[in-house]
């Protein structure tokens, strides 16, 4: 009998050590393996094949005794959630021992890099310029040309930098690579090594992430003699959002505080102790061995228009099949959440759904025949950002959800510009007006008094011509995507849901 048991950290939340030790105390021992990334059935055991879900420990006896039908959700990879992924980054999911080599190996792991040093360099990058991967952090710049860019450049040392600082809203894949499969990222990480001449990669992961930073670790030790003379070196964060923004990951990898650096020069030119430098984000990476493994027309025949492949989507907030989803670019937002997610968890309407992080938009119901794609999403004055979605249902106040953006912004500012360090406060005390002075949906007893400012007698209109043009100036004038993006959650939240700006009190007052 083969018990198998994520050991993520999804899992363990969930409970899985004390189920895994309750098989120990009937005499069986359950293999922890990676997650199949269905996560409102975790902890989600399977025994030979057959999955059951959520499992708590007083229930393993009935699994073991053929009692719990209740749990059981048939054979797991037929699972209606998984047999319609498309999983070419995380086929491994659910399969094996994260740490194990044998176990890599056995699923393909290092073919890919195998080939890469067979075509050397050139063809490498080639490879992955015709696979049309593009960024998966949220920009979507494709890697071919990064890479090649780097591979060109003069320096006496180029670096390889893997941003590992998953800080969207709503996401999680980076940490389930990191924690599930991260022999992958490491065989990622020389593959890039090799097309661009660079002998060391550090992988930066957020400090809120230990189990993935002890996976990481404990991969890069058993890999090195297979990447040698390729060095991996794990560095943790401080738990900074804008250490995600890929200069200030370089000043707080070097031991600087973490502020934005202006571009140009970019850090494929001028990176990492001022020598070029590939950054890319861990999905980005991750998908690299297969498109060297499988060639890029494996790769770039999944997708549309200029989004190539697939993307693993991490479905959040309040739905009922929440998790991880990899499908080729161009499904539809509404069928990820209404098809694959089933709806909200609260079993109440879906209101909107925020797409690509704090800094993503606000898309309401009327646009689910949205697809996903970078190009679609930025037409639609949005963004698919690291593919994080996250869905409220109709109880949700987008007046709050608005002034969170600009709060967000005026936390997590760096404090290098003018338009993000001051416009995200004057956004929040903006809002806060505009809420305060006309009846929104939810409860507005409990917001902060405006600070020291009199309560200006402003008519609503005038708020809202105010905000929008405050969004104007931190769209076009701040040096990055922090206070850049931050306008697409605001404007969104304005533009779709108007009626949760109520104003005509305000007008009175
Ligand atoms: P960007 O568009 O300025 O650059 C994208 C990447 O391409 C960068 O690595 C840049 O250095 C590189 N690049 C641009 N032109 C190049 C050239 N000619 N040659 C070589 N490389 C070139 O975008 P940015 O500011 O780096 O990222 C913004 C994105 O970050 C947003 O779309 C947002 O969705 C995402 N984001 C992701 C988060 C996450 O947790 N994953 C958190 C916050 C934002
Ligand atoms: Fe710093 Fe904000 Fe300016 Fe970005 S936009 S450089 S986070 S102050």
């Amino acid at each position: 009998m083969t018990i198998r048991i994520s050991d993520d950290a999804a899992a363990l939340a969930c409970g899985a050590d004390a189920v895994a030790e309750a098989f120990a105390k009937a005499g069986r021992t359950a293999e922890r393996v990676s997650s199949w990334g269905m996560h409102w059935l975790e902890p989600l055991v399977e025994v030979d094949g057959i999955g059951y879900g959520p499992v708590m420990p007083d229930r393993v006896g009935d699994i073991l005794a053929g009692r719990a039908d209740d749990l059981r959700i048939g054979a797991v990879a037929e699972h209606p959630f998984i047999k319609s992924q498309q999983r070419l980054t995380f086929a491994r999911f659910g399969k094996t021992r994260p740490l194990s080599l044998d176990d890599y190996a056995a699923t393909g792991g290092w073919k890919g890099l195998e080939r890469a040093r067979a075509l050397g360099a050139d063809d490498t990058i080639a490879e992955v310029l015709a696979s049309g991967l593009r960024g998966r952090g949220g920009a979507g710049f494709p890697a071919g040309i990064k890479w090649r860019t780097v591979a060109d450049a003069p320096g006496p040392r180029k670096f390889i930098v893997c941003n590992a600082d998953e800080g969207d809203s709503g996401t999680f894949a980076d940490r389930m690579v990191m924690e599930g499969d991260p022999f992958m990222l490491i065989e990622g990480l020389a593959i890039a090594g090799l097309a661009v001449g660079a002998g060391k990669a550090y992988v930066y992961i957020r400090s809120e992430y230990p189990h993935a930073i002890a996976k990481m670790e404990a991969a890069a030790a058993l890999a090195s003699p297979i990447i040698a003379p390729f060095e991996v070196e794990i560095r943790t964060g401080a738990g900074a959002y804008v250490c995600g923004e890929e200069t200030s990951l370089l000043n707080s990898l070097e031991g600087k505080r973490g502020e934005v650096r202006a571009k140009p020069p970019l850090p494929a030119h001028e990176g990492l102790f001022g020598c070029p430098t590939v950054i890319n984000n861990v999905l980005t990476l991750a998908a690299v061995p297969f498109v060297l493994a499988e060639g890029a027309k494996a790769y770039a025949d999944y997708g549309m228009g200029r989004s190539r492949g697939t993307m693993p989507v991490q479905l959040a907030g309040n739905i009922r099949h929440g998790g991880l989803y990899e499908i080729a670019f161009g499904i539809t937002l509404g069928a990820l959440v209404n098809e694959i997610g089933g709806g909200t968890a609260s079993g109440r309407p879906v209101r909107a759904v925020q797409v690509g992080g704090p800094l993503g938009a606000y898309v309401p119901v009327s646009q689910f025949d949205l697809p996903f794609d970078y190009e679609a999403f930025a037409a639609a004055d949005g963004l698919i950002g690291h593919g994080g979605i996250v869905v409220f249902d109709d109880s949700v106040d987008m007046a709050r959800q608005a002034r969170f953006a600009m709060q967000f912004c005026a936390v997590e500012s760096c404090g290098k510009c003018t338009p993000c360090r001051i416009g995200a406060v004057r956004g929040v005390e903006t809002i806060d007006r505009l809420m305060a002075g006309g009846r929104t949906r939810g409860a507005v007893e409990n917001l902060p008094q405006i600070h020291n400012a009199p309560r200006r007698k402003r008519a609503a209109e005038d708020e809202v011509a105010l905000l929008r043009d405050l969004c104007e100036t931190m769209k076009f004038g701040s040096l990055c995507a922090l206070g850049g993006f931050t306008p697409y959650p605001v404007l969104s939240a304005l533009n779709h849901f108007p009626e949760d700006f109520v104003v005509e009190s305000a007008a009175e007052g």
